[in-house]
């Protein structure tokens, strides 16, 4: 999480204008730059920029925002990214959580630079150096053509063994910092230091800005080992979290929809060539949640491809029991298996990206593969085996954050086994408990009514009318929302309105905007509803559902804060003694976060 407040001031520090000029011709027109807009086809130029509102907009297909939705949108970065990449031009740094020091910054930058250096290396050998047909030819039996090549960066690493060393080591400082980016094996004993890679294929593994972060290095006769050779932990390479091939599918791909993760880098490079640009792979370890939760930050699905054998159908359980507690509601996950003895390199190779498609259309999802894998061996006529299957089953769904999801996978086990849902998962429920509003209704949107923290309230409450807002524009994105999450909504008495907007929606036969105004056109809530019905989000009907969607999460994800924080209060207030152990955890947490910030 980046504080507001940091994002605020990257933003007021930041020209619009500055941003977007680069990539794409503006012109100034009155008192905006108008140009060809770069989020559709176009001829004559609808893309318009203000500067005075740090606003884009586009007249022809509604593109808008400021310029952190620009990067995300255009660079498709993602929100981090974007907003260090903003930070970084008015020279602010992002507060890390882990506070790193001024000297630790410049550090990972020189290790990021001498990453940049070893890749570009490579990348010449690959053209140049006297061996090179092994390499080239060894890449082409794989059937990769040089562009593709091109687009992953890939290189190759001569053998001998100081062949970097000599090229980016010219001082003892420059030789400690190839030691310290994983490129130099530092032998102490014998205070000896050569290349780590030598004579193979070089993958650079890059982050979401396209920065070598790491190689993966493979061997180009069959027998040589290991076949593939990583670059070490390093402060700016942390396996377990990096995915290869995620900067080039968000760059190969312009809408990314869907993610296929596979277990191999040559899987995504082969993938690729054959016109499946969306597949990422985890470096040689299996799938974490960690994994799981960035790539549902990107997309809503993601597949898993894991091979038709007994050890990838157990990579693929794992990747499962990994990814229920990141399955936030909207995402999904699949999981399809390759046929035994081929690998999605071979497979695409074989049948190319048609028929691969297919099969990733018809991939399990994950309710099939939860309640298959689990019942295998029982027999669900039997009592004893659906008492089985429930006990199985249950500590796992409760890793499922709550939500729609979750509700289902109840549902089907209690289908499956004849208990009832309450019993099966009585202890996990949300506490439902609604506590009763401390301001009348009538005061929603006020900004007067909570004078205590006047800046906090008015960011809720401004968030929650744009919500109000699209839903006025376009009232069937209530349906979107079910019983549970009002439920979680209901409570804060600044969101008492749109709470009570979704549920007459729902109650509602046809509900279009006009409807809705008329029905509370005697009410106090009246000159709120006209005001916002005339707002205009600026979105296409398409977006605004998904506006909503993400308004809404980020309006739950603000309102556990301020629930965590009552808590935190009112544990202070208490004497120690009276404590529970788990209270008492909770609060030397929050006291530790506070030392760090
Ligand atoms: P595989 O052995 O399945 O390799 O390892 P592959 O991707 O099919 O490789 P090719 O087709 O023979 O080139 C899958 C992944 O496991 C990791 C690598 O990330 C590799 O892509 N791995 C494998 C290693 O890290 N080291 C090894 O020695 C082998
Ligand atoms: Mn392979």
């Amino acid at each position: 999480m980046i504080p507001q407040e940091f994002i605020d001031e990257v933003l007021s520090r930041t020209d619009i204008v500055e941003i977007i000029e680069p990539r794409v011709a503006l012109k100034k027109s009155g008192q905006n730059y108008s140009g060809l807009c770069p989020f559709h086809n176009e001829k004559s130029p609808s893309f318009s920029v203000s500067q005075d509102k740090q606003f884009y907009y586009c007249f022809g297909c509604q593109a808008s925002g400021r310029a952190l939705k620009f990067l995300m949108e255009h660079d498709r970065m993602d929100f981090r990214s974007a907003v260090e990449f903003l930070a970084q031009r008015v020279g602010m740094e992002v507060p890390d959580d882990r506070q790193v020091d001024r000297g630790a910054s410049e550090r990972r930058k020189s290790i990021y630079d001498v990453l940049e250096k070893s890749t570009e290396f490579f990348k010449e050998q690959l053209k140049s150096h006297e061996k090179r047909d092994r390499a080239v030819g060894y890449l082409k039996g794989r059937g990769l053509t040089g562009e593709i090549a091109r687009d992953f960066g890939l290189g190759y690493a001569p053998p001998g063994w100081d062949n970097l060393m000599k090229k980016l080591a010219t001082t003892n400082a420059d030789r400690q910092l190839l030691i310290d980016s994983g490129m130099l094996t530092d032998n102490r004993d014998e205070d000896k230091t050569y290349d780590r890679f030598r004579d193979r294929i070089m993958f650079p593994i890059r982050d979401l800005r396209g920065r070598t972060i790491a190689f993966g290095g493979r061997v180009l006769d069959a027998d040589a080992k290991p076949k593939y050779l990583n670059s070490p932990e390093t402060p700016v390479f942390h396996k377990g979290r990096e995915l290869y091939g995620l900067y080039e599918a968000r760059k190969r791909v312009r809408r990314l929809e869907r993610l296929v993760v596979v277990e191999g880098y040559m899987d995504v490079v082969a993938l690729a060539q054959h016109g499946v640009g969306y597949s990422v792979a985890t470096l040689g370890t299996a799938t974490s949640t960690e994994h799981l939760a960035r790539l549902f930050r990107i997309v809503p699905q993601v597949i898993f491809c894991f091979d038709g054998d007994a050890a990838g159908s157990n990579a693929a359980w794992k990747a499962l029991l990994n990814t229920l507690p990141a399955m936030e509601d909207g995402c999904t996950a699949k999981f399809m298996f390759v046929p035994e003895g081929d690998d999605p390199d071979s497979l695409i190779r074989k049948e190319g990206q048609e028929k691969f498609e297919a099969r990733l259309q018809k991939a399990s999802g994950l309710t099939e593969f939860f309640f298959n894998h689990l019942s295998e061996g029982l027999n669900l006529d039997a009592a004893e085996d659906r008492a089985a299957l429930s006990k199985k089953a249950v500590p796992l769904i409760e890793t499922i954050p709550e939500g729609v999801f979750k509700e289902l996978l109840i549902n089907e086990l209690s289908q499956k086994t004849g208990l009832d849902m309450e019993r099966l998962v009585g202890a996990t429920g949300l506490d439902r408990d609604v506590p009763p509003p401390d301001a009348p209704p009538e005061d929603y949107g006020s900004e007067m009514s909570e004078p205590e923290s006047p800046q906090r309230s008015l960011k809720l409450s401004r968030i929650g009318e744009h919500a109000t807002a699209i839903l006025l524009r376009q009232p069937d994105v209530a349906n979107l929302l079910d019983e549970s999450d009002l439920a979680k909504l209901d409570g804060v008495p600044e969101w008492q309105m749109l709470v009570e907007l979704v549920t007459w929606v729902h109650q509602a036969q046809d509900a279009s905007p006009m409807l809705l105004l008329s029905h509370y056109h005697d009410t106090p809530y009246f000159g709120d509803l006209r005001r916002l019905a005339e707002q205009d989000p600026m979105l296409s009907k398409d977006q605004l559902a998904g506006e909503f969607l993400d308004t809404l999460r980020k309006m739950l994800h603000d309102s556990d804060l301020q629930q965590k924080q009552k808590v935190i209060e009112m544990l202070t207030r208490k004497p120690l003694s009276e404590l529970s152990p788990e209270e008492r955890q909770m609060l030397a947490n929050y006291r530790r976060e506070q030392a760090q910030n």
